[in-house]
């Protein structure tokens, strides 16, 4: 009998990374596949160098699944952490087709394979974008959902997609992860987040404009109701992020039934309040223009972490300051990522 496993879907990925460190510190075996889409293969390496364990990684796209099939059958696993997805709201807008096919095709052959081969427990990353504009704050699970673009569709999509599941076939044990905003690194500074093209978000960006990749910050919107004008949001520490996957997992094999649990701080932090942070952390200026909102930006959005506290045991540990240090450090020591 092997050892049992986790398959771990975008396991070279931003989230997917420092998960994997988590599990193998944690002493799981990890398998993980990715297709490179969004990645690098020289990541692999990292999660091993600082976990100071060796994983098993198969270049695979979760749409092929005659090589999940084969991977299910060579290794014990239990259970799968699905990160694989396209996650750029801007592109989603422009190629609606690709992020259906990805994130919600892909999620419907991976979950075929597990069914198939007899894999009941998942955790799925979703995110805050299911709850589009909240009518309250700290946003709450029963909150109502909304998508207000092809990226935050497939995430609901998906979402229903399991809830469907689950009647169907109560045996599963799925674990929804609604995660507020990733950001910051393993304080190795070993991996971290990479975007490919012009950061879409707000920590990479800054982090670019402090090593000098770019030359300033536009902020979004003056006019928000909030403490400056700019917008507020949930920034939570990645590997605050990777620990609650831990905790879902440990949940899900000592528990019948599925659940769905915001991962977020409960904070809620203004633009120019995280830009003072990364000035500080970075000892750089960030110089800041203020120009029109963003379209399909909201003003406020932060979660209640409650839910996930009495369920998983977990809540966020790393303050801001904690998020801008790691993230810098990530991107000093890697200024052109990967
Ligand atoms: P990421 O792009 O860094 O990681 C996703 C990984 O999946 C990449 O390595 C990519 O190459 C891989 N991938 C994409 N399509 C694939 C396919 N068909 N087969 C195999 N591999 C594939 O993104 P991330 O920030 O690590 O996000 C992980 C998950 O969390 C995504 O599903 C994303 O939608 C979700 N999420 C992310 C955020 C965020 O701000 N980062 C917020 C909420 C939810
Ligand atoms: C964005 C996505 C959301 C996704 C989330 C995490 C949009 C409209 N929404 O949300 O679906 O789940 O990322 O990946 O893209 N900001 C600036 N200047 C910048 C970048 C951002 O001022 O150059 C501001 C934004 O207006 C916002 C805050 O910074 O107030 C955070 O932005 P961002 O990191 O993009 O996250 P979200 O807007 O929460």
């Amino acid at each position: 009998m092997t050892q049992p496993s986790v398959l771990v879907t975008g396991a070279s990925g931003y989230i997917g990374s420092h998960t994997c460190v988590c599990l193998l510190q944690n002493g799981w075996h990890v398998i993980g596949i990715d297709n490179f889409s969004n990645s690098s293969p020289n990541v692999i390496r990292r999660i091993e160098q600082i976990a100071q364990r060796s994983m098993s990684f198969h270049l695979a796209d979760i749409r092929d699944s005659s090589a999940i099939s084969e991977l299910c059958r060579q290794q014990n696993i239990t259970a799968v952490i699905h990160f694989a997805g396209l996650k750029s709201v801007s592109e989603s807008v422009s190629k609606p087709l690709d992020y259906f096919d990805n994130n919600v095709c892909g999620s419907v052959t991976l979950l075929r394979v597990l069914q198939q081969e007899g894999v009941r427990q998942l955790v799925f990353s979703s995110s805050a974008t299911v709850y589009g504009e909240p009518n309250t704050v700290p946003v709450t699970e029963d909150a109502p959902t909304s998508a207000t673009n092809p990226y935050g569709r497939s995430k609901l999509i998906v979402e229903q997609m399991l809830s469907d599941l689950i009647q169907a076939d109560p045996t599963w044990r799925i674990a929804t992860l609604r995660y507020f905003n990733p950001v910051g690194a393993h304080e190795s500074g070993l991996i971290g987040e990479d975007p490919r093209d012009i950061p879409n978000n707000l920590m990479p960006f800054i982090a670019q404009v402090a090593v000098g990749r770019r030359h300033e910050l536009r902020v979004f919107g003056d006019d928000y109701p909030t403490i400056d004008g700019s917008g507020v949001r949930d920034y939570i520490h990645v590997m605050d992020l990777a620990r609650g996957h831990l905790a879902a997992l440990h949940r899900l094999s000592t528990h019948a039934g599925s659940f769905t649990v915001n991962l977020g701080t409960g904070r809620g932090i203004s633009v120019l309040q995280a830009v003072a942070a990364f000035e500080q952390a970075s000892g750089h200026t960030i110089p800041t223009r203020r120009v029109a909102r963003r379209s399909g930006d909201i003003a406020t959005c932060y979660a209640s972490p409650a839910r996930a506290a009495a369920l998983l045991g977990w809540q966020a540990e790393y303050d801001l300051d904690k998020m801008c240090t790691d993230h810098w450090r990530w991107q000093r020591n890697n200024p052109d990522g990967y």
